[in-house]
């Protein structure tokens, strides 16, 4: 039978079969947003399944779920589960009535669909599946096209899509209470997107990174790397307001060559710029401002201003990071094509950019504010304590986008826990070790064979 929990109810997540590592992350971070919690109902989840039984204290909890999540396609509230379909069957049958009458009264229709995870069935034996539910006590009509509730038989066949095994390992049958954010995905392509650059952020991650920035509607959002805007853009899609700075006056005001394949080597037209962007999906009201400006010289009052620091610094492969020397101020290039600043700025070291950013998230987070950034490793040489840390922030998440054997980058989420006074020291004592592994990584990534 579907266990029940004192206090919570028990629900499936399917979720999407991209960028496993951020799937626990962003659930959590989501829930902690709405202030509920989640529990974990199997132990031994391996994180490649899609298949992710929790308990929540109610269905209004799943809801906010999806409302945010871009990694989960759907949930169900779970009426039975088992190893196979003799155990799915049971459970399913110990299911109380009382919680099966609101969904199964004659003046409801219905639907129940078979999905499948590492294996396709044909529409006979899909038909087979349904039929062995006919038990159940459904007394409205079956509706194909716009049924009142949807019913769902997820059969996983395993996480080897090469090997899959003819009985499936797990089945759950379950009412799909509705479905992701990832619709998102699409609307936010970069393929239609008005203004793109080389290092514009790929939607779904940017999604993510404002589900870890627990961006709402309000938060006031600050991307001091901030490229062409795609983390801001989904930011101000949650509802927060968002303001970000760049040290490449070029790139903010739309200006040189543009990015898109088709257009290579085409001067950028007059209306392709950054709030362009905004205006082209409806977000110009959430839309402060973008300064130009060196991240490490921001020239703001230090004052807690942001809830969220979110960014994708520049790691020295594909952009360059860069620093204005100092005593010099920006000034407009005379020319389009020239590249402004040239003079003023010199390449800055990953740890420099590290550094500078865990200072701008302790003086300007408000207490309990979140940074999340992106964060180059070199694989083989990682470990956990790598990870930088400051005395004004607190790690709450870790996740890895693998970009190839030897190299990956983490989205680090930190929450700033006190505020930050002048005699705290700059970085703490295993911020050397992280340093240097900093430092060394734009030397690894190009001697590997990736
Ligand atoms: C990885 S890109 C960010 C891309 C952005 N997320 C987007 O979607 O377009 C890093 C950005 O940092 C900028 N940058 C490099 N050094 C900087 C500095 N010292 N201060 C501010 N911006 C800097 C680069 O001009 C570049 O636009």
């Amino acid at each position: 039978m579907a266990d029940e929990v004192e206090d919570c109810e028990q629900f499936l997540c399917l979720f999407a079969q991209e960028h496993v590592d951020f799937r626990i992350s962003e659930l959590l971070s989501i829930s902690s947003m709405f202030g509920f919690n989640v529990r974990f109902q199997s132990k031994d989840h391996r994180k490649e399944n899609p298949h992710l039984l929790i308990c929540l204290p109610n269905q209004e909890c799943a809801r906010h779920l999806l409302s945010r999540a871009v990694t989960i396609k759907s949930v169900y509230e779970l009426w039975g589960h088992g190893n196979n379909l003799t155990e799915v069957k049971n459970s399913v049958l110990q299911y109380p009535a009382h919680k099966m009458k609101p969904f199964s009264s004659s003046n409801s229709t219905f639907k129940i669909s078979i999905e499948t995870f590492n294996k396709k069935l044909s529409v006979s034996q899909q038909r087979e599946l349904i039929d062995q539910f006919e038990f159940l006590p459904f007394e409205g009509c079956v509706n194909l096209s716009a049924p009142d509730h949807v019913f769902s038989l997820l059969v996983d066949y395993g996480d080897d899509p090469n090997a899959a095994p003819p009985n499936p390992e797990r089945l759950f049958f379950g009412r799909l209470i509705g479905h992701g954010q990832r619709h998102l995905l699409k609307q936010y392509s970069l393929k239609t997107r008005h203004f793109i650059g080389n290092t514009s952020m790929d939607p779904q991650l940017s999604f993510i990174m404002a589900n870890q920035g627990q961006v709402s509607p309000g938060s006031f959002v600050f991307d001091p790397f901030v490229g062409t805007g795609s983390i801001l853009l989904s930011c101000s899609h949650f509802g927060g307001y968002v303001m970000g700075s760049d040290i490449d006056y070029t790139l903010l005001h739309g200006r040189g060559r543009s990015s898109r394949a088709n257009r290579q080597g085409q001067w950028r037209a007059r209306d392709e710029n950054f709030k362009a962007n905004f205006t082209q999906y409806g977000l110009g009201s959430y839309f402060v401002d973008v300064l130009v400006a060196d991240a490490g010289r921001l020239g703001l009052r230090e004052v807690p201003l942001f809830d969220a620091i979110i960014t994708d610094p520049p790691y020295g492969i594909r952009e360059g990071a860069r620093k204005l020397d100092a005593n010099t101020e920006l000034q407009e290039s005379a020319s389009q094509d020239e590249t402004p600043f040239c003079s003023a700025v010199r390449g800055c070291r990953l740890s420099e950019i590290v550094t500078i950013l865990l200072e701008l998230a302790a003086r300007y987070l408000v207490l309990h504010g979140r940074l999340v950034y992106w964060l180059p490793i070199y694989r083989p040489g990682y470990s956990e304590e790598l990870i930088p840390s400051h005395p004004c922030l607190k790690l709450v998440s870790n996740s890895e986008q693998c970009l190839s054997r030897h190299v990956s980058r983490r989205l680090i989420t930190m929450e700033k826990v006190k505020e930050n006074k002048l005699e705290d020291p700059l970085l703490s004592v295993v911020q050397q070790k992280f340093l240097d592994s900093c430092d060394n990584f734009r030397d690894n990534y190009f001697s590997q064979s990736t």
